[in-house]
């Protein structure tokens, strides 16, 4: 048996070096197409990708085509895929109906530099489903829908700082990068001004005294901001009783309420989060599936609010008006596929598939843990999970009654890097795509057969794994 390193928990000979690994060696022969597009891509782009979250060692996967819950690679490998899109694709790939209303959108114009019906149609199918949107704006993306809610939330209120919860993302404007993965004391991430980060505080998610202690002691406090079902879509969770408590205390300090729904929109509940927990936020900001897999965001909410970007409403309350320019804002092809994938899931029991597969694939992940002995545990809510790792080696865990309010967001989140990256080139190997976390989301496509044959491989990665002398032992 390999002796243990007292401080990951894991084998001490854990992880032969890339070259002598099986699993790397499979990888790259099972995708060398892609391994030499990484070649190219690596002397043209930065560590040859285009996201942070796509960066994999040796390589990530080059994908041709997909449709459901599958994608193809350029070597034509098929895998099942949970990344679903950043969270985007509730509905899988190329849903009829979407791909349909995007290829009449795409053959009719893709920028008018005008006015065009879809953007109407695109904020009812919105208010459809989120009663809370009494008006809406479109930007071109989540991180945009922020810094938006942010700006609107400090017009609004003549107030300068942000309240952010530790760990929550909220995309990447300059706002919101200290405190997600770093800089968890304030300091701005490099890049970064300080004043900017200064003008958002952190404080500790789920924590309400703490939040009433904030709010007690500063009067320049505009609003507050979090995912509502936990950072990282509840990978730390938070209760929703948490929520409750914020929303009060926010109205009671005259302090805005902004529910970032960019994963949870249209997901958690067709109606998001909000018409899940039954709680009303001041200012909510959708992306992702809100633009049925294209690119669009928006930020909805209070119309006395948002009238602060209405020409006539700043004029007559004699206030300046926000400027809100962006060239694809509301863009014929992403509102139209937008108001197919939000008509869909109006109209169908999209979500509740979804979810359904979800629970099922979580129970089967498990049950596997249970049958290798292994003391992790996957987890989550409606159409998502996660995976922890026990990077504290806690005693006692069960797989089936694992509680993450009983671990810390360092424990939740945590986990041996290199482990986690070998064991989602296994899954690869065995034809299934998570995300750089090991969690991702269900669609409405995935089938019962997607899912058995997803932990079929979950197995099979876990023993080449086990192989490596790279588990707890
Ligand atoms: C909760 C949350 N907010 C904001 C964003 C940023 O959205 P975008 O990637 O569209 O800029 C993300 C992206 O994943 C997110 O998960």
């Amino acid at each position: 048996m390999a002796p243990v390193d007292d401080a990951t928990g894991f084998a001490a000979t854990a992880f032969p070096g890339a070259t002598n690994s099986r699993i790397v060696a499979a990888y790259r022969q099972r995708t060398p197409g892609s391994g030499e597009l990484a070649c190219q891509a690596a002397s043209l782009l930065p560590s040859g990708i285009a996201h942070d979250a796509r960066h994999l060692d040796p390589y990530g996967v080059y994908i041709a085509r997909a449709a459901g819950p599958h994608k193809w690679d350029v070597d034509g490998n098929r895998y099942i895929d949970f990344y679903g899109g950043h969270g985007a694709l509730i509905l899988g790939h190329c849903h009829p109906k979407v791909t349909a209303a995007v290829a009449r959108a795409a053959g009719e114009g893709t920028q008018f530099g005008a006015n065009h019906p879809g953007e109407i149609g695109w904020a009812r199918a919105i208010q459809r489903l989120v009663p809370s949107a009494e008006r809406v704006r479109f930007t071109s993306s989540g991180t945009e829908a922020t810094l938006m809610a942010v700006r609107l939330a400090r017009a609004f209120t003549g107030r300068d700082t942000v309240l952010r919860f530790k760990g929550h993302f909220h995309g990447w404007n300059d706002h919101m990068t200290h405190g997600h993965v770093s800089h968890f004391d304030g300091t701005p991430t490099t890049g970064v001004l300080a004043g900017v980060a200064e003008s958002a505080i952190l404080a500790p998610a789920g924590d309400l005294d703490a939040v009433a202690a904030i709010l007690g002691r500063r009067t320049d406090i505009a609003a507050a901001i979090l995912e509502p079902t936990g950072a990282s879509f509840g990978q730390v969770p938070v209760d929703p009783d948490f929520l409750h408590g914020l929303r009060a205390l926010t109205a009671q300090h005259g302090v805005l309420l902004i529910f970032d729904e960019v994963v949870t929109g249209f997901r958690t509940s067709r109606g998001g989060a909000q018409v899940a927990f039954g709680i009303t936020p001041d200012l909510s900001t959708f992306a992702k599936i809100v633009a049925g897999g294209m690119p669009g965001a928006a930020v909805a909410g209070r119309r006395d609010i948002l009238d602060l970007l209405d020409f006539a409403a700043t004029e007559a309350a004699g206030r300046e008006k926000i400027n809100h320019p962006g060239t694809f804002n509301a863009n014929p092809v992403s509102a139209a596929a937008g108001i197919a994938c939000l008509t869909e899931l109006a109209e169908t029991d999209a979500n509740d598939v979804a979810d359904a597969r979800a629970a099922e694939l979580r129970d089967g992940l498990n049950a596997v843990l249970a049958a290798e002995d292994l003391p992790w545990a996957v987890y989550g809510t409606s159409s998502g999970f996660h995976l922890f790792t026990n990077p504290n080696r806690r005693p006692g865990i069960r797989p089936d009654r694992f509680d993450p309010y009983a671990c810390s967001a360092e424990e939740l989140k945590g986990g041996d890097k290199t482990l986690v990256g070998r064991l989602r080139l296994a899954l690869l190997v065995n034809g299934v795509d998570v995300n750089q976390r090991l969690g991702g989301f269900t669609s409405a496509t995935h089938s019962t057969t997607d899912i058995a044959e997803t932990v079929a491989a979950w197995r099979e990665a876990i023993r080449l794994l086990r192989a490596e002398s790279a588990l707890p032992v």
